[in-house]
C-alpha cells in the first residue's frame, strides 16, 4: 500500500518533470541534433526534417511549403504578360539532400537539393511568347523533374527576448538548374482555338529549355524566396541550442 503510493507520487513527479522539459522545449521531434558540423550529419539531419518541416508548423507559425500557395504571380517579361494565380506548388517534401555544409564562424550555410516540383494552377497571359501572338486564359501545370538547386546563405546570430541565441539569414543567393526536363500542360492558350492551342504548346514542350529560361526565373525566384523566409520563421521560433549541439561562436 504504502509503496505503490510512494511509486505513484514518483511517477506524477517525473511526469510533471517531463511534461516542464517538454514545454519548454520548441524544436519538434522531428529535428535530430547534430553534434558536429560533418556534411554526413548535415546531410541526414536535414533529410530527416524535410517531410515534416514541409508541412508546417503552425504552432511555431512556420507555414507550409508542401503545398504551397500562390495567391498571385505577375510575371512581366519583354512582349509578353503572365499572370499566375490560385497556384499550387507540390513536391518539396520529397527533395533530396544532396550537399549540406555550415561553417558557424564564417556564416555560411550551403544546402544542395534535388526536387521534383509540380506547379498548378490559374493564368493569363497576354502579348506575344517567342514567335506567337498569345491571348490565353486557363489552367496550367508545369511539372520540373530532377532539378538542382544550390543555396547559398550567409547566416547571422542573435539573441531573443529571452536571451536565448537563434540562427538568422542575412541575405542569400541560389542557382537553379533545370534538370532533365519541364513538362508544360497549358489550356486555352489561344482563347477558342484549341487546335492552334495545341500547336504552340507541343511547341513550348519541344523547346521547354528555351522557354523556362524566358519564364522560369521569376517563378523560382518566388518560389525560393518563399521557402527561405518560411526557414527564416522557423529560426525565429526555435533556438540555436536545439537545432545544432555545437557551441556558438562569438558574435
Ligand atoms: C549526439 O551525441 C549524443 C550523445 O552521445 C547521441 O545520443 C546522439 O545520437 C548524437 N547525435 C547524432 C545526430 O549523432
Ligand atoms: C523525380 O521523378 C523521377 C521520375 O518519376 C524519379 O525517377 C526521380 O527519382 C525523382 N527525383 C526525386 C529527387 O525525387
Ligand atoms: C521576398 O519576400 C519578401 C516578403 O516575404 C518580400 O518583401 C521580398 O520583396 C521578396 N523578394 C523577392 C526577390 O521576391
Amino acid at each position: 500500500m504504502c509503496d505503490s503510493k510512494y511509486v505513484l507520487v514518483f511517477t506524477l513527479v517525473s511526469a510533471a518533470s517531463f511534461v516542464s522539459v517538454y514545454s519548454a522545449k520548441f524544436a519538434p521531434d522531428f529535428i535530430h541534433p547534430c553534434n558536429n558540423t560533418e556534411p554526413a550529419c548535415l546531410i541526414k539531419a536535414t533529410q530527416d526534417a524535410i517531410p515534416q518541416f514541409s508541412k508546417g508548423l503552425p504552432h511555431l507559425g512556420v507555414p507550409p511549403l508542401d503545398p504551397f500557395v500562390i495567391d498571385e504571380l505577375p510575371i512581366q517579361l519583354p512582349g509578353i504578360k503572365v499572370t499566375f494565380y490560385d497556384g499550387k506548388a507540390t513536391g518539396l517534401r520529397k527533395c533530396q539532400v544532396l550537399n549540406v555544409e555550415a561553417y558557424l564562424e564564417k556564416n555560411i550555410f550551403n544546402l544542395d537539393v534535388r526536387c521534383n516540383i509540380t506547379i498548378k494552377g490559374k493564368y493569363t497571359a497576354v502579348g506575344r511568347l517567342l514567335l506567337f501572338p498569345i491571348n490565353g486564359e486557363g489552367d496550367s501545370k508545369i511539372k520540373i523533374l530532377n532539378s538542382i538547386i544550390k543555396l547559398n546563405i550567409n547566416t547571422k546570430y542573435f539573441k531573443d527576448a529571452d536571451g536565448r541565441d537563434h540562427f538568422g539569414i542575412k541575405n542569400y543567393k541560389y542557382t537553379f538548374d533545370y534538370g532533365e526536363r519541364i513538362i508544360y500542360t497549358i489550356n486555352n492558350l489561344f482563347k477558342g482555338n484549341p487546335e492552334l492551342s495545341n500547336t504552340v504548346l507541343q511547341f513550348l514542350n519541344e523547346n521547354w529549355r528555351i522557354v523556362t529560361e524566358e519564364f522560369g526565373q521569376p517563378v523560382v525566384d518566388y518560389a525560393i524566396n518563399v521557402t527561405v523566409s518560411t526557414a527564416k520563421k522557423f529560426f525565429d521560433a526555435v533556438p540555436y541550442d536545439e537545432l545544432l549541439y555545437v557551441p556558438i561562436p562569438k558574435y
